[in-house]
């Protein structure tokens, strides 16, 4: 049975109408929120550690500069979303802290290396690319902050895409064999841990049910993963290259392409924290906070003393 309150909420809902920090909402809701949009910032911080890998081996000072710019666009987005979850009442060094303790999750996708330059390209045409299908669909999520951070996210998170194909397409359009077989390699490692970053199959996702009832998620994760394959093939076949799957084929009746099963038993290792690289990820975001101690020390001193003479 609802109460008043809570039935003027889901009211609110169906109407599409927007809920906002100061708004009465069910802890449940809240508690499903934070959960989400604080896993949604953590991928896009330790998402920047991936690609930082290649920073200093960018093969021309443009590509570095592209580089340098996207990373930081990453900051920018984990800064956002952080700050929506805190209009929920969470509190981000809380947050932070429950990240390094290894509590709480973040995309599957940055558990796995950079092995070579195409995985630059790689990483904004796929990676990027999975991501904006699942946050297109996230601008009309049910929460106003969050659902703002989002369009404003997907703007830049269109231009890595871009950049990330156009990385690719010059290396199979004027690279070596050698060069275009890095593209392949690339593809073929990236391809399926991309397809998992939609979550598992909606038959298996505990919480699938609840958020889309009260319009935090608009689909599914399988809705969302259909169609990012169905977009992305044709661009694959554009670059003159193939996906690791035997069993995709264009059906003709269901106006989609069938795809083989994904390797779930990988997935659930990698959110186990057993992933390639989920040790080395945690190590490197938790040094980068002792390490920048010091100086969060310094400015608040400094921010005490300007304050001290602007008394006097
Ligand atoms: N990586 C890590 N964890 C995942 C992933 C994934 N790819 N997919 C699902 N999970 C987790 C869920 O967080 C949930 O964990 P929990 O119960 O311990 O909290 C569990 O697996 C079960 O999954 P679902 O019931 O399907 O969970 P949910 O309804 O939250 O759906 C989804 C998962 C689709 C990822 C959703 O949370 C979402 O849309 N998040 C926002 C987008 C986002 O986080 N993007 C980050 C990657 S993109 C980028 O940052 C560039």
């Amino acid at each position: 049975e609802m109460s008043a309150e809570e039935r003027a909420f889901q009211e609110k809902i169906d109407a599409e109408i927007k809920i906002e920090a100061k708004n009465w909402m069910p802890e449940a809701y809240r508690r499903t929120l934070i959960r989400q949009i604080s896993q949604h910032a953590h991928s896009e911080i330790v998402g920047m550690l991936p690609e930082g890998n290649w920073v200093t081996r960018a093969p021309t000072f443009k590509r570095k500069l592209q580089l340098m710019a996207k990373i930081q666009d990453e900051a920018g987005h984990g800064l956002y979303l952080y700050s929506a979850m805190e209009t929920l009442g969470a509190d981000r060094d809380d947050e932070i802290e429950r990240l390094h303790r290894g509590e709480v999750k973040y995309s599957s996708i940055f558990n796995y290396p950079t092995l070579n330059w195409a995985d630059m390209g790689t990483i904004g045409w796929l990676v990027d690319g999975a991501a904006i299908v699942n946050q297109v669909a996230l601008q009309r999520t049910s929460y106003g902050p969050y659902s703002r951070a989002m369009i404003r996210i997907c703007k830049e998170e269109s231009f890595h895409q871009r950049q990330g194909y156009e990385i690719l397409l010059t290396m199979m359009r004027e690279g070596t064999d050698e060069q275009k077989a890095m593209v392949q390699d690339s593809i073929n490692r990236f391809w399926w841990p991309s397809l998992m970053m939609f979550g598992p199959h909606d038959s298996d996702s505990p919480h699938t049910g609840q958020s889309m009832a009260w319009k935090i998620k608009r689909h599914t994760n399988d809705e969302l993963r259909q169609r990012f394959i169905d977009q992305t093939i044709p661009q694959l076949e554009f670059l003159g290259c193939t996906v690791p799957d035997p069993d995709l084929k264009w059906n003709e009746a269901r106006g989609h392409y069938d795809f083989g099963e994904i390797q779930w038993e990988e997935f659930y290792q990698v959110l186990k924290g057993n992933g390639p690289c989920n040790r080395e990820r945690l190590r490197t975001r938790k040094n980068a906070l002792d390490e920048g101690a010091w100086v969060r020390e310094a400015a608040m001193v400094y921010a005490k003393k300007q304050q001290q003479k602007q008394q006097q």
